[in-house]
């Protein structure tokens, strides 16, 4: 028996609503987009017909009205995420929203208190769970491959900033960017972080630090159960995007490397080299983001619990407030110190 697609609503036509109207349009056979928005016109109409969405629509609450929408893709700025959640939520739809939820603590719980009042599926969009490196990390420490994990190293650096127009609107390095890392080092050790210290610092434009924020840090976390982990975060890498992890535990470790265009190498009487890694996140992590999407439609079409929940959304964010709050202080703060 064939199973009915579902009918998704995109919010957003920037450069993540695209990346998941493309993987709507020609990946994913079990989901439908019936229409999208943007505030901007040529965003929308470039996305929509590349991906042949039929509907624009007027607004975002024109998509969350839409009796024949059953589920929603938030892809619009990050302080847009929480008032549409609620709505989203008080009309009975699936919300898939891209991270992070809020930059507050106390608009979260709103969006998640919506969410539970509801009882619809909510998702967050921390897709580097579903990063076939990543996933064989947590495989390894999950399974006792390596042993019991004592330390936990995960580089991440971009290749170049953003435009200052979005760090602005962002919530800052910690929140806009650190938080796939903070994810990603609660998925890795399956466990939560209790302390964070942060060294930070404003070293590839000074106009990042004028907009009152860092654009370099290092980030210690100390979980509950012992593990020590570092966060090594840059927004510029002159050789590309920079996305690797390690972990080590009494048995052994576990690494990944940077993903490459190809696997050439070449050999000369100078040098061995190779081309540079896949240069941003649009390109590096393409198939996870067709797989968090495949596991969100899964989840709502099968009404199994979403992959990453509510409480995956609210903690990074915490955890981030927390690394601010310790740049801002100069010491390790707990997260039971966050609390808005
Ligand atoms: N998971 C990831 O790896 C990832 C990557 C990039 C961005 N993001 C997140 O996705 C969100 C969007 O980021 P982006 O990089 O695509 O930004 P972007 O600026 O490229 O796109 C955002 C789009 O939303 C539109 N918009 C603004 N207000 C709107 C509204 N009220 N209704 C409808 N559309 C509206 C803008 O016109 C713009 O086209 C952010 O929360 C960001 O943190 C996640």
């Amino acid at each position: 028996m064939s199973k009915q697609k579902l009918q998704l609503g995109i919010i957003g036509a920037g450069r993540i609503g695209r990346v998941h109207a493309e993987t709507l349009a020609f990946r994913l056979p079990e989901a439908q987009t019936v229409a999208i928005t943007d505030v901007s016109q040529d965003a929308v109409q470039a996305v929509a017909s590349r991906c042949g969405i039929s509907r624009i629509a007027e607004s975002a609450l024109e998509i969350i009205a839409d009796p024949q929408i059953e589920a929603v893709l938030i892809c619009s700025p990050t302080p847009t995420h929480a008032d549409l959640i609620v709505e989203a939520a008080l009309a009975g739809k699936h919300i898939f929203c891209e991270k992070p939820i809020a930059h507050s603590l106390g608009q979260i719980d709103r969006a998640l208190a919506a969410v539970e009042a509801a009882g619809v599926q909510l998702q967050i969009g921390f897709n580097r769970r579903f990063d076939a490196n990543f996933a064989r990390v947590r495989k390894a420490v999950a399974g006792g491959e390596i042993g019991v994990p004592s330390l936990m190293h995960i580089i991440s650096r971009d290749p170049a900033p953003p435009p200052l127009s979005y760090i602005r609107t962002s919530g800052g390095i910690f929140a806009d960017m650190t938080i796939h890392d903070f994810d990603m080092a609660r998925f890795l050790i399956g466990d939560e972080v209790e302390e964070i210290y942060t060294a930070g610092g404003v070293m590839v434009d000074p106009e990042i630090g004028r907009a009152g924020d860092l654009d370099t840090a290092l980030v210690v976390l100390r979980f509950r159960n012992g593990v020590i982990g570092t966060i090594d975060n840059s927004r510029r890498a002159a050789y590309g995007y920079d996305q690797r992890v390690e972990i080590l535990g009494s048995k052994g470790k576990i690494a990944t490397e940077n993903c490459y265009p190809n696997q050439a190498i070449v050999s000369t009487g100078d040098a061995v080299y190779t081309d540079l890694p896949l240069n941003f996140f649009m390109e590096r992590y393409t198939e996870s983001f067709a797989a968090e999407l495949r596991s969100f439609v899964n989840a709502v079409l099968e009404h199994l619990p979403t992959e990453v929940n509510g409480i995956d959304g609210r903690i990074p964010v915490q955890m981030a407030l927390a690394a601010r709050k310790s740049y801002d202080e100069h010491r390790p703060v707990r997260l039971e110190e966050i609390t808005a």
